[in-house]
């Protein structure tokens, strides 16, 4: 099968594959502070590195939800990681409530304090990039019609990192095993990996040995 999104939406199936084949996709938990001063905290699956050195990350809200306007309104957020042991409790900070309920506390989570910012992490979590809020790109849409997304940047200015999950210095998968967003209401696991070196450039340009 073959089909044109634009003409005839998910073609011949049930539900949009478009999900299922962007995968799999980092789940960036994010805790932001309101105004006000409470914590806020939600999964994105729209998340990834943007750039390195600096350290860039991304996430995308679909319509102006709590965590972008705490972090347009304070400039700051942390991106926990999400991990298969904590899955409940992401899928459960994933839960619409009204503006200034703190989904830590109702998944049964601890905040921890950040070392450069104030929003907190989650305790639980082995890991976490804290974040300087950079930009919001509003997602252009191709009738001109007012955007549906919207891109957050953050410059990571402080990393989290339970010694626990490293080997020999360096972030072992295996012990971290990372929680990752499929399609429909499916999740992965990573825990496998290997190492592949690349390729050098050859003296004449054309990659060829
Ligand atoms: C694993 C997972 C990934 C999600 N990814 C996104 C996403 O990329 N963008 C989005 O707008 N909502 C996403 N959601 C839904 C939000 O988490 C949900 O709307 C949440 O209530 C937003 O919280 P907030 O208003 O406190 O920011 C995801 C939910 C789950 C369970």
């Amino acid at each position: 099968m073959h089909f044109e999104t634009l003409v005839n939406g998910r073609g011949p199936l049930r539900h949009d594959p478009f999900k299922a084949l962007v995968v799999p996709r980092p789940i960036g938990w994010i805790s932001s502070l309101s105004r006000e001063g409470h914590v806020n905290l939600a999964p994105y699956s729209a998340f990834n590195m943007v750039g390195y050195d600096p350290n860039i990350v991304m996430f995308a809200s679909a319509g102006r939800k709590d965590s972008l306007n705490n972090i347009e309104a304070t400039g700051e957020f942390v991106c926990n990681l999400a991990t298969y042991d904590l899955r409940e409790a992401v899928v459960k900070t994933s839960v619409p409530v009204n503006h200034g309920v703190d989904e830590m506390q109702l998944a049964g989570l601890t905040a921890a304090p950040s070392l450069h910012v104030k929003v907190p992490r989650v305790a639980e979590s082995p890991a976490a990039l804290e974040c300087q809020y950079l930009q919001t790109i509003p997602v252009p849409t191709l009738d001109g019609s007012e955007p549906q997304h919207f891109m957050v940047l953050g410059r990571v200015v402080a990393v989290y990192l339970d010694d626990a999950i490293l080997t020999d210095g360096k972030v072992d998968i295996a012990k971290l095993k990372p929680l990752t967003r499929l399609g429909y209401l499916d999740y992965g696991v990573l825990e496998d990996c290997f190492s592949m070196p690349r390729p050098k450039a050859t003296p004449d340009g054309t990659g060829i040995d």
